[in-house]
């Protein structure tokens, strides 16, 4: 990592695990991750914002936040962000997950787990708080920037939009180049893009991408 590489979030660390210089945060072990007292390491390979941080995309993540979390799945990446931030609202549509999740939010007591679907806002819209300061978004579903537009109304104006864009999801046969290309223009809809950087290194075929409201 570079030295003008920005900050980590505050609680969240660079430390040695079993030798090699690993993202951690700090809170009870959610999927067999390594631990080593009471830091957990945060598995790049299994998280999109994970590998983010990683390769020192800009997120303006500071710690404290207010969190929307879209396709939390069995709470593996959110229980990070749960470790690190403020109030963080989990939005899973598939039960099965949702059962795993709940014991991830356990300890947690300010992660939210709520079994809704991302493209229907208004189920949880009396739920969520309004200003919030992220909204992460990583749903495995075709209308990737649909759904980011549909849920820029919970996210306050100078907050962050953190994408993980999965072009396989939209077109399994399409050139992922131009799936990606497709989604930036949707989403500059709702949004301004301010960075974009390929998670190929991590995740296949993955585009991240930080973007604030317009
Ligand atoms: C790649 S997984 C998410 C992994 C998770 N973000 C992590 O890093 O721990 C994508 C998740 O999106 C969920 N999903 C897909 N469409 C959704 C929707 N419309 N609303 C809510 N969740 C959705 C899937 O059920 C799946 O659990």
């Amino acid at each position: 990592m570079s030295d003008d590489a920005p900050a980590l979030p505050a609680g969240v660390e660079r430390r040695a695990f079993d030798g090699r210089e690993r993202l951690c945060t700090r809170g009870e072990p959610v999927y067999g991750e390594p631990t080593d007292d009471g830091w957990r390491a945060w598995d790049a390979g299994r998280s999109k914002l994970g590998a983010m941080l990683s390769l020192g995309m800009d997120t303006g993540l500071a710690g404290g936040e207010t969190v929307l979390y879209l396709g939390a799945a069995n709470g593996t990446t959110v229980s990070h962000v749960a470790d690190f931030a403020g109030p963080t609202y989990a939005v899973e549509f598939s039960p099965r997950p949702v059962r795993d999740l709940l014991d991830a939010c356990e300890p947690r007591p300010r992660l939210f787990p709520l079994l809704k679907d991302a493209r229907r806002p208004e189920t949880y819209a009396h739920v969520v708080e309004r200003d919030c300061d992220v909204l992460v978004q990583d749903v495995a579903t075709r209308g990737q920037a649909d759904v980011a537009v549909r849920n820029r109304q919970f996210l306050a104006d100078d907050g962050r939009l953190l994408l993980a864009v999965k072009a396989r999801s939209e077109d399994v046969a399409a050139d992922p180049d131009e799936v990606f290309a497709a989604v930036l223009d949707d989403l500059r809809e709702a949004y301004e893009v301010l960075e974009t950087r390929s998670l190929d290194r991590f995740h296949e075929d993955h585009l991240g991408v930080v973007a604030t409201p317009k």
